[in-house]
Parts: structure tokens; sequence; C-alpha cells
């Protein structure tokens, strides 16, 4: 919460200079340098057959896909989704880039082997249809890669997180919520979990990143 208040100001000035999409590059470049890179080389680096990437955004994780690996990306923001294309080209992924939303997705059941996001949970306007959503697509066995900001389990920084939520919606334009219980929601939708691993990146650039969570779960049933 300190470095929401405290850093909040610059972030603000610096979105203002950049325009949203270049600002969004530059926060992606941040957090890659403040130990995101290493998360998201764990969240696809090691995936192969078809891919299922929600909420691209401008395409940050595209890099850290291997060659085997054949992704399909959903992203709903047309210039969002004009940096995605651009980053699909210098990934050495195969990579298609799609309009659409996580609540309705645009595939028959059971198409993919894995569906992954990456701190889009935050944004989607419904995390569970989201989330149920991902589970129709994928195939029986299929796996789910989620690395997100979640609210706090700390007994003040979650209330805090509620509190400051509707102004951080009002500021940060991609829609991010701080304070998604995006653990719960998965086992809500049906998945089995096999692992939650926690994370902080301290990012002065992107207040709103912590805590984070790998998850890792499947489409058992
Ligand atoms: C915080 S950005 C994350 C972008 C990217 N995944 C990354 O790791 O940098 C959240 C993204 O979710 C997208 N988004 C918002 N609502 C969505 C929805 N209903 N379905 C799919 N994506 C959505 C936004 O347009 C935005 O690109």
């Amino acid at each position: 919460m300190f470095f929401f208040f405290r850093y909040g100001p610059a972030v603000q000035k610096r979105k203002k200079e950049l325009g949203v999409v270049e600002f969004m590059k530059a926060i992606a470049s941040d957090l890659d340098a403040a130990g995101f890179s290493e998360l998201r080389t764990h969240l696809v680096g090691d995936l192969e057959g078809k891919i299922l990437e929600v909420g691209s955004g401008t395409g940050a994780t595209f890099h850290y896909y291997g060659a085997e690996a054949n992704v399909t990306a959903i992203e709903p923001d047309d210039d969002f989704r004009a940096a995605s294309e651009e980053a699909a080209h210098n990934a050495v992924a195969k990579i298609s880039v799609l309009p659409g939303s996580g609540e309705k997705l645009p595939f028959a059941d059971a198409t993919f082997e894995v569906v992954c996001a990456s701190t889009a949970l935050c944004s989607v306007a419904s995390p569970l249809r989201t989330l149920i959503e991902f589970k129709r697509v994928l195939k029986p066995g299929g796996r789910l890669r989620l690395l997100e900001h979640i609210r706090s389990e700390h007994w003040l920084a979650g209330p805090l997180q509620d509190l400051v939520n509707p102004i951080w919606l009002r500021l940060n334009h991609v829609g991010c919520n701080l304070n998604r219980k995006t653990v719960e929601t998965v086992g809500e939708a049906g998945f089995t979990i096999h692992s939650i691993e926690n994370h902080k990146i301290y990012c002065k650039t992107a207040p709103a990143t912590f805590p984070l969570r790998v998850i890792k779960a499947e489409k058992s049933f």
C-alpha cells in the first residue's frame, strides 16, 4: 500500500506523457527487470501444443514462449491488440492474435491443451465466468496457468485494497482491480489446483502488482 501512495502520482504523470499503450509496454519492461521475467518464463516457457492466452495486452508474454508453442491470443482492446500483433511477429512461437473477451471465448469446447493468463483476471468483468469459459475450451486434462496479483490475505492490507480499489479502477484505464480473490475463484470454477506459488515483485512504476500468485491447475473432469 505504501508503494501505491508513494509512487502513484509519478505513475499517472508517466501514463499521460506516454499514452496508454507505450505506458503499458514501459511498465511490462520495468516489471520484467524487477523479476517478472523469471515468472513469465516459469508461466509459459515449457509449454507446447495448442495454447490460449487471454488478455495478452501488448504481448509482454509472447517473447517467453518456446518454439513448440502454438499460441492463440485474445485481446479485446484494439490498440493493445495491435501491439500484441507486433510482438507476435517478433516471437519464436507461432502466435495469432484475435479480438474477443474472456467471458465469451470464440472457440469450440475442448479446443486447447493449455489456457494461460498473466495479470488479466484482475481486468476481466467477471473472473468466474471467464474461468468457466477457460474450462470449457480446455481439453479434458488440460492445464491452466495463471500469473495474477490478488487481494492480500493480510488483515490490514486486504481491507485497504478494498478501500483504494474504486480510485485505482478510475485511474488505471485497463479495468485492473486490486482486490480479486483469484485463487478462490479458480477453485469455484471447478479446477483442480496443483500448486500456488507466492511471489512479491516490488516495482515502483507498477504499484498494484503484489501480492502475486502463480497458479497451476487442471481441468480434471
Ligand atoms: C493489466 S493488462 C495485462 C496484459 C498482459 N497480459 C501482460 O501480462 O502485460 C490486462 C489486459 O486484460 C485485457 N482485458 C480486459 N478485459 C478483458 C476481458 N473481458 N477479456 C479478456 N481480456 C480482457 C485488457 O485489455 C488488458 O490488455
